[in-house]
């Protein structure tokens, strides 16, 4: 079944630093998903932690909202038909040795903590993420 879904990417720390992200968000346009939103944004250390609550009991959190505030992201709202899937696909496996080729994480990621992307990973996932980063009149339809 398809359907028109929208879905929280970000460009982490990571890819930002390196200068990948216009790389990346061609990626984005060339798999024919639509940008909605985007804006650069750094984390303090309060919003990473808030963004992945989630993971709060896992062992690698600390170091997770460190890395993700080390630099500014660049999160993004995407849409498209099964756009949460079709953007998963895009960024790859979370580890990049296990990443697919020409997977985004396979080209740009150099660690499964350093992994350049995020998506969201179900819709309820998504209709948290969202809008942690952007307010509705920032996010433009098409
Ligand atoms: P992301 O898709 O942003 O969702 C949660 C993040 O946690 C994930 O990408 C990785 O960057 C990170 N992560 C997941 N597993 C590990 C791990 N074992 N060690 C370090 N970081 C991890």
């Amino acid at each position: 079944m398809t359907r028109t879904e929208r879905t929280l990417a970000i460009i982490k720390p990571d890819a930002v630093a390196k200068g990948v992200a216009g790389r990346i968000i061609s990626r984005i346009e060339e798999s024919g998903l639509a940008i909605l939103a985007a804006r650069l944004v750094h984390l303090t250390d309060a919003q990473a932690r808030g963004f992945y609550a989630v993971h709060r009991d896992r062992p690698f959190y600390a170091s997770l909202c460190a890395f993700m505030t080390q630099g500014p992201c660049l999160p993004m709202v995407l849409e498209g038909e099964n756009a949460i899937q079709r953007w998963r696909d895009l960024m790859g496996a979370t580890d990049p040795a296990s990443a697919a080729p020409s997977t985004i994480r396979k080209e740009f990621a150099s660690s499964i903590e350093a992994n350049a992307v995020h998506g969201s990973d179900a819709p309820e996932t998504a209709a948290f993420e969202i809008p942690y980063f952007f307010a509705a009149v920032e996010i433009c339809p098409r």
